[in-house]
């Protein structure tokens, strides 16, 4: 694409989520607050220090599959690091508009993007990956531990999720009779988003209604969904506030 080109489409297909750079200047401008951006490159050094600790010198071997991809933004990330082939999902074509865009634009043809929702993940994959990429999504759907089984379902090896989680919530529950009783794993608390789905925001999932995992919660559902280990990655010194403060996470989700 000529520079006239990518500055057509950064034009013609904002406002954008993250900021891409195109080389001579050209670059799109994140829509959402300039202390918030920092949310990528955190979930990104954690992430890839996870994946490179995994699969070591085997990246141009392996496919990853991006789910929820939005922009592309870490299809993107992937696909510059290294890994053979890499295939982003989303609910929203609006959103892989703008991926495919950027793709082109970079010149990067080892990603393919297709629309399609993670609660029928298995079934429109029809294959597995190595590596999957669960990131941002989880606290956005109604149904999570559906989704946590599809995204069990297409992962060969290692998945690096990460979400929004909501403060612990320990205790016991009366199990049929008051001398009978079952300790909590956590709680999922349900979350209201009609106000943003209403208003067309490009990140909700595909329903009004979210949930929230505890971190225990997240790591126990992990296990019910088929992954034989599940870790709770420790935020770097200079992570973003949010991950600093444990409110939300990144996971490794091992097969
Ligand atoms: C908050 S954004 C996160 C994007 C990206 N993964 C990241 O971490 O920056 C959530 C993305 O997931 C997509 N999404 C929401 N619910 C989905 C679903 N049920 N199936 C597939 N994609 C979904 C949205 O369209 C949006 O692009």
């Amino acid at each position: 694409m000529t520079s006239e080109e990518i500055s057509r489409g950064i034009a013609e297909l904002g406002p954008w989520f993250y900021r891409f750079e195109f080389g001579n200047g050209l670059q799109t401008t994140p829509a959402i607050p300039e202390t918030v951006v920092d949310i990528f490159d955190t979930r990104l050094r954690m992430a890839t220090s996870a994946i490179d600790a995994h699969f070591g010198n085997r990246l141009p071997a392996i496919d990853c599959l991006d789910i929820g991809c939005h922009e592309g933004f870490y299809s993107l990330a992937m696909a510059k690091r290294g890994v053979g082939r890499v295939f982003g999902v989303d609910a929203r074509e609006e959103n892989l508009n703008r991926a495919r865009f950027v793709a082109k634009a970079m010149g990067l043809d080892a990603i393919d993007y297709k629309q399609g929702r993670v609660e029928t993940l298995a079934a429109d994959q029809g294959r597995t990956y190595e590596l999957t990429l669960f990131l941002g999504v989880l606290y956005h759907v109604e149904d999570p531990m559906r989704c946590l089984r599809q995204v069990a379902a297409v992962t060969r090896e290692l998945c690096i999720l990460e979400t929004q989680v909501v403060d612990e919530v320990e205790g016991f529950s009366e199990w049929g009779s008051r001398e009978w009783t079952r300790p909590y794993q956590g709680i999922l608390a349900v979350i209201d988003e009609t106000g943003e789905f209403d208003a067309g925001n490009r990140e909700t999932g595909v329903s009004p209604m979210a949930t929230c995992p505890s971190p225990k919660a997240l790591l126990f559902m992990l296990k019910q969904a088929g992954f034989s280990r599940a870790e709770i990655l420790v935020p770097p010194a200079d992570a973003y506030e949010q991950h600093a403060r444990g409110k939300r996470v990144v996971c490794a989700a091992y097969k």
